[in-house]
C-alpha cells in the first residue's frame, strides 16, 4: 500500500493499494467518534461493491444507509442533490456522522458537494473506483453538481477527510471507461513528469497501477498544497479542458470527460506547435501516445459551436481565458489569451 498525505485546508491521507476496500470500516473509525455512515453510490458501482462497504462499515459499529442513483453524468444534477440530502435528514445524520462516496468522480462530485452542504459540512470518505476518480477527481476538494446552463456550475472547495483507493475495483471497469480515466494520467505526464510518460509510453495500457496511480496523486497533491482555490498554479490542471469541455458540450455530454480530455490535450498541442510554442517532437509523441491508449484526437464539430461552448466553461476570466499550452514533454505554460482569439487557437486545433 501507497499513502500520500495532502495538506490542505485540512490534513488528509490518500491510501492507495490492492484490497484496501476491506479495511473500510477501521479507517473510517479512526476518523473519530460517528455513528453513522451513509453510503453514496450509483446504479453500476452498487451491486458491485455496495455490499462489501456496508458489511466492513457494519463490522465496524456504524449505523449504515445508503443513497443509490443512476450512473452517468445526467444524474449529477440539483435533483439529485437534494433527494441525497434529504436522505441524509431522513436518516438523522449529524454533524458527527460520515459520508462515503463509493463509485467515480460523478460520485465523487455529487457526494461531496452534498457533505459539505449538509449541516453545513459533515466528513466524508472518498473511495474512488474509476481511474479518473482515483488519480484526479478524488483528490483535492473539488466537488459540484451541474446546472442546466452548464456543468460543474455549482459547488464548493471541500476536502475529503480520507482518500481509500482499492485498486482491485478498477477491474471490473468496462475497457473504453479505463482507458478514458487513461487520458487524465497522460495529462500529468503532459504537465509534469517526462519519466511518467515515457513510461506510458513504453507500457501502453499495461502500466504498473499501483506506481503510476500513486505518482499522479503526488503531484496533484503538490498542486493542491500550493493553490488549493485554483487561483494560480492549479489552473494547469486544465490541460485539454477548455477546448475538451467545447467538444463535450457539444456532444450533449454523451461523449465522456476522459475522451473530451484527450481531444482537448491534442488540439491545444496542435496549436502550440502551428505557433512554434511546442516542440514538434513533444507534439507527436503526445498525439501518437492518445492513439495507443485507443484515444481520439480530432473531432468534427463546427470551430464556431467549439468556440462558444469553450467560452462558456467557467475557466474564463473577465475577457480572457487562460489556455494551458505544452511546449515539451512535462513543461506547460498557463497562457493568458483574449477570449475573442480563442477561435484561432480552436482552428489552428483541429
Ligand atoms: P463516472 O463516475 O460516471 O463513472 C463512469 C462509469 O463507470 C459509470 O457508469 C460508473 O457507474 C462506472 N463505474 C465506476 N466504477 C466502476 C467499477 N469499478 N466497475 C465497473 N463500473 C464502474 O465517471 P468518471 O469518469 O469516473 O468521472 C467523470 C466525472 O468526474 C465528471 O462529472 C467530471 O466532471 C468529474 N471530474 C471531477 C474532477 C474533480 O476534480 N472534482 C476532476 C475530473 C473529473
Ligand atoms: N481536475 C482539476 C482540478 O482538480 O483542479
Amino acid at each position: 500500500m501507497k499513502t500520500v498525505t495532502v495538506n490542505a485546508s485540512k490534513t488528509y491521507d490518500i491510501h492507495i493499494g490492492g484490497g484496501l476496500l476491506a479495511s473500510l470500516g477501521q479507517e473510517a473509525a479512526r476518523l473519530g467518534k460517528a455513528s453513522k455512515a451513509c453510503i453514496v453510490s450509483d446504479s453500476t458501482v452498487w451491486p458491485l461493491y455496495g455490499a462489501a462497504a456496508s458489511e466492513r462499515l457494519l463490522d465496524a459499529g456504524f449505523t449504515v444507509c445508503s443513497y443509490v442513483f443512476p450512473a452517468g453524468e445526467a444524474s449529477k444534477n440539483g435533483q439529485t442533490f437534494l433527494d441525497l440530502l434529504n436522505c441524509l435528514a431522513g436518516n438523522r445524520l449529524t454533524r458527527s456522522d460520515l459520508l462515503v462516496a463509493l463509485g467515480g468522480g460523478v460520485v465523487g462530485d455529487l457526494g461531496g458537494f452534498a457533505a459539505a452542504c449538509y449541516l453545513r459540512g459533515i466528513r466524508f470518505i472518498q473511495v474512488p473506483t474509476t481511474l479518473l476518480a482515483a488519480v484526479d477527481s478524488s483528490v483535492g476538494g473539488k466537488t459540484a453538481i451541474d446546472l442546466p446552463a452548464g456543468k460543474n456550475l455549482a459547488g464548493a472547495f471541500y476536502q475529503p477527510s480520507l482518500v481509500l483507493c482499492d485498486t482491485q475495483a478498477l477491474r471490473t471497469l468496462p475497457r473504453s471507461v479505463f482507458l478514458e480515466g487513461c487520458a487524465e494520467i497522460i495529462k500529468y505526464g503532459m504537465l509534469y513528469d517526462p519519466d511518467l510518460f515515457a513510461h506510458l509510453e513504453d507500457r501502453g495500457p499495461d502500466f504498473h497501477r499501483e506506481a503510476v496511480i500513486g505518482r499522479c496523486v503526488e503531484l496533484k497533491r503538490d498542486v493542491v498544497a500550493q493553490d488549493e482555490f485554483d487561483t494560480g498554479l492549479r489552473m494547469k490542471l486544465n490541460l485539454g479542458h477548455t477546448f475538451g469541455h467545447g467538444v463535450e458540450a457539444a456532444s450533449g455530454f454523451a461523449l465522456s470527460h476522459g475522451a473530451a480530455v484527450a481531444i482537448g490535450m491534442a488540439m491545444i498541442t496542435r496549436a502550440a506547435v502551428h505557433r512554434g510554442i511546442c516542440d514538434p517532437q513533444a507534439g507527436d509523441r503526445l498525439l501518437a501516445l492518445l492513439e495507443r491508449f485507443g484515444l481520439p484526437t480530432g473531432t468534427d464539430c463546427a470551430p464556431e459551436v467549439l468556440f462558444t461552448n469553450a467560452l462558456s466553461d467557467k475557466k474564463r476570466s473577465g475577457g480572457q481565458v487562460n489556455l494551458i499550452v505544452p511546449r515539451s514533454i512535462g513543461d506547460c505554460i498557463i497562457l493568458p489569451v483574449p477570449a475573442e482569439d480563442v477561435r484561432v487557437w480552436i482552428e489552428e486545433g483541429l
